[in-house]
């Protein structure tokens, strides 16, 4: 059964581990898997109630119906001042009304193990929205600082083994919840 995962990095920069983490993540699945990227979260208008309305705001109707196409979403994020970072706060503001996030399967990974107070942060948020957060899925790799790439931290044995145990425990997640249906 294919598992079709969108992929979020709370990070813009362009050299970024959270977003290498993924990519990582991406080539390390199995066939049944795809991952693909949401990439816009930095072209999102400011989220704003008045114009929360249909037709929603083009780069917003994107977002949702990328999630909507989703099994399944793999964020990784980093902190900023003690806190999630405004874009990714942002994104997740636009989906509070709409529900694209109501029992969908999440997966957390955090690429600094100090960065503990966004991740809580997070992890409430996403509870808050009736996320489905798979604890097996939710994992701490100690990434930022090491200057490793996508190909550097899919070829390291024990970050590939972790990551490739999170798309497992999500994925099977997604395909027993299929099952049911
Ligand atoms: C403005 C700013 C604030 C930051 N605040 C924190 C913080 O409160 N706690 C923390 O652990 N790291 C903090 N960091 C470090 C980043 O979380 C860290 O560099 C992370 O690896 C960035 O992720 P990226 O490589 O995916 O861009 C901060 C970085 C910046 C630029």
């Amino acid at each position: 059964m294919d598992v079709q995962i969108l992929a979020i990095s709370g990070s813009l920069r362009a050299v970024s581990s959270n977003t290498a983490v993924l990519r990582a993540a991406a080539i390390l699945v199995p066939s049944n898997v795809k991952i693909t990227f949401y990439s816009g979260l930095g072209e999102l208008p400011h989220f704003n109630p008045d114009i929360d309305i249909e037709p929603a705001p083009l780069q917003v109707d994107a977002f949702r119906k990328q999630l909507k196409q989703s099994d399944g979403i793999l964020i990784s994020s980093p902190e900023y001042a003690h806190g999630v970072p405004g874009s990714m706060k942002n994104a997740l503001d636009w989906l509070v009304g709409s529900g694209e996030l109501v029992e969908k399967p999440v997966a957390l990974i955090n690429t600094s193990p100090r960065a503990t107070i966004a991740l809580a942060s997070l992890t409430e948020i996403l509870t808050v929205m009736s996320a489905k957060i798979i604890d097996k899925a939710n994992v701490t790799l100690p990434i930022a600082g090491t200057g490793l790439d996508e190909v550097g931290i899919a070829s390291h044995p024990d970050m590939s083994a972790c990551l490739k145990l999170v798309i497992e425990e999500l994925a099977n997640h997604i395909t027993k919840s299929k099952q049911i249906k």
